[in-house]
């Protein structure tokens, strides 16, 4: 096979959330030009790409996802100049650059809504998604929002109600008048224009409601499973509708009119039907969907088994399925394994070496851990809305409340801000981890330490066609039970093998490997078999060369 794959699928991702990366002013909040001074660090990692939440105009009353100009700079995190040389650098760095995409909703202050709300017959008057209700108390339907409670919301300047998909401050635009699609899609182009090489679309799959705005059927479940149902109600008329698949394929074509191409990512929840839909037959839709398996990991090779035999069974070549552990919205993974070093350099084996797009959140490389903010100290309004709601109760229902955890600010080194920000500025979430161990600058000296398994790992893929794009072929389940995960990658003219094992005893496998490339504990080739100590993992070599 030659090397004819496009970027994206050979690419490998950083999160940054800017509000918390680098901050170069002393207000104690991230910003771009933070972002650009650390460019070197993330190039020298070994990533590719990086992908940046919202740092657009915004009251930032969900940090960012809500939008008030979407060609404006929050002054906070700089200015278009500074947007433009980060595109710049980035470019200069031979990397790639994917902004976050807000096509649902926007905020309650952009200048749509404000003139929307003014009454029921201005120019704006249905670019959002407004009913009467039933009555003066009741909303128009049974549609719930995603972080619960009724979506609809009462506005006494039209006595009618909008609908939000997330948060009050966030109302749901109406895609199907034509008006709004074309504005938004300038907004799109906007950034293209000026280089950005693709977007990162949030609750993609939200974006059309059904026109008859008939009630959501009953469902059993209260917990909300992927978005499909929850709070009594299925979520049949409020995401993943035709039209929202349509639009998919349309954004496609739009990447596709640029040269080069760009490259879209969506934020999507849904079964695996749906999602190859949007995907297209023949992967002419969205290029890659975040799957949530691996977020959700249980420390033994039996899950890891049965989540990659479900990408390859669902998602085989030419389709990449996107190897995601963490973001802005879940609880950090290194917590997980409780901030064991060993383990966490299993994950990231795993993760860099499976087939697809690894996507890695800010801070994973140095193990980075959860905050300790409680609810009720939240600045986020889905921690703070849930700030009643007992610690057993949230993970009697395994739901996730309070992101600010996973939101602290990056620690750079052992100084008293982490060199987060300036040692007597305040930064705007606590720092969670203790930097005088936990920081990017202790463990780069440190050749065992998890950033530089990070590296290993980033730069060996870069330089291995076969773990880049090769196919994938898991080794038999049997040995899973035993504790090891076993796969080979394969590019044509290039064969690897990966094991891992997350039991705690020595395990062997018999296979003709030829040289180890990496090894991570007490891991080593003996006649014909590879032993793996406990907790221990390799990359080998089946090939000659
Ligand atoms: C983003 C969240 C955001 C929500 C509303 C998402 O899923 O990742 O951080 O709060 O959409 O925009």
């Amino acid at each position: 096979m030659k090397n004819a794959a496009p970027w994206w699928k050979k690419t490998t991702i950083y999160q940054i959330y800017p509000r918390s990366f680098k901050d170069t002013n002393a207000d104690g909040i991230g910003d771009l030009p933070g972002i650009i001074q650390k460019l070197d660090y993330i190039k020298d990692l070994g990533f590719e790409t990086i992908w940046i939440s919202p740092f657009f105009a915004s009251p930032q009353q969900d940090w960012g996802y809500d939008i008030a100009s979407y060609r404006e700079i929050a002054p906070e995190y700089g200015t278009m100049a500074d947007a433009e040389r980060l595109i710049d650098e980035v470019h200069r760095r031979g990397m790639k650059v994917v902004f976050d995409l807000v096509l649902n909703h926007t905020s309650i202050q952009h200048p749509w809504f404000r003139e929307s709300c003014t009454s029921k017959d201005n120019p704006k008057s249905d670019w959002y998604l407004w009913r009467d209700g039933r009555g003066k108390k009741h909303p128009p339907n049974n549609w719930k929002a995603m972080p619960g409670g009724s979506g609809w919301h009462y506005h006494p300047g039209r006595d009618q109600w909008y609908y939000a998909s997330f948060l009050p401050f966030q109302p749901d635009l109406n895609y199907r008048n034509p008006e709004v699609k074309r504005e938004m899609f300038k907004n799109v182009k906007f950034w293209l224009d000026k280089g950005v090489d693709g977007y990162r679309l949030d609750i993609f799959h939200a974006i059309y409601k059904a026109d008859h705005f008939r009630n959501n059927p009953f469902h059993w479940s209260y917990i909300p499973g992927e978005d499909r149902y929850g709070f009594f109600t299925e979520w049949k008329y409020t995401v993943n509708q035709p039209e929202t698949i349509e639009l998919a394929h349309e954004m496609r074509g739009l990447m596709d009119s640029f040269e080069p191409s760009r490259f879209i990512l969506g934020e999507i929840f849904g079964s695996d039907s749906l999602i190859k839909e949007y995907l297209g037959d023949t992967a002419n839709g969205m290029h890659a969907i975040f799957l949530w398996d691996l977020m959700a990991f249980k420390f033994n090779a039996v899950f890891f088994w049965d989540a990659l035999n479900h990408y390859e069974t669902w998602y085989p070549p030419p389709f990449t399925p996107v190897l995601v552990l963490g973001n802005h919205d879940s609880r950090r993974w290194i917590d997980r394994v409780n901030g064991d070093v060993e383990k966490a350099k299993l994950i990231a084996l795993l993760q860099l070496t499976a087939r697809g797009l690894p996507v890695v959140y800010y801070g994973e490389e140095i193990g980075l851990p959860e905050g300790k903010i409680s609810a009720k100290d939240s600045l986020d309004p889905v921690g703070q809305r849930f700030a009643w709601a007992p610690n057993w109760l949230l993970s009697l229902l395994n739901l996730y409340v309070n992101r600010d955890n996973c939101r602290t600010p990056m620690a750079w080194d052992g100084s008293n801000k982490a060199g987060f920000t300036d040692k007597d500025a305040k930064p705007w979430l606590p720092l969670s981890a203790d930097p005088a161990h936990v920081n990017a600058a202790v463990q780069k000296s440190d050749p065992d330490s998890l950033i530089n398994w990070y590296k290993n790992l980033l730069n060996y893929r870069k330089a291995t066609p076969a773990l880049q794009y090769g196919n994938l072929e898991l080794l038999p389940k049997e040995s899973s039970r035993n504790g090891v995960l076993g796969f080979i990658r394969d590019s044509g003219n290039q064969k690897v093998a990966v094991l891992i094992n997350f039991d705690s005893n020595t395990q062997s496998v018999k296979l003709g490997a030829k040289r180890i490339a990496l090894q991570t504990g007490d891991a080593f080739l003996r006649a014909g078999e590879v032993v793996l100590g406990g907790l221990s993992g390799i990359v080998v070599c089946l090939d000659d060369d």
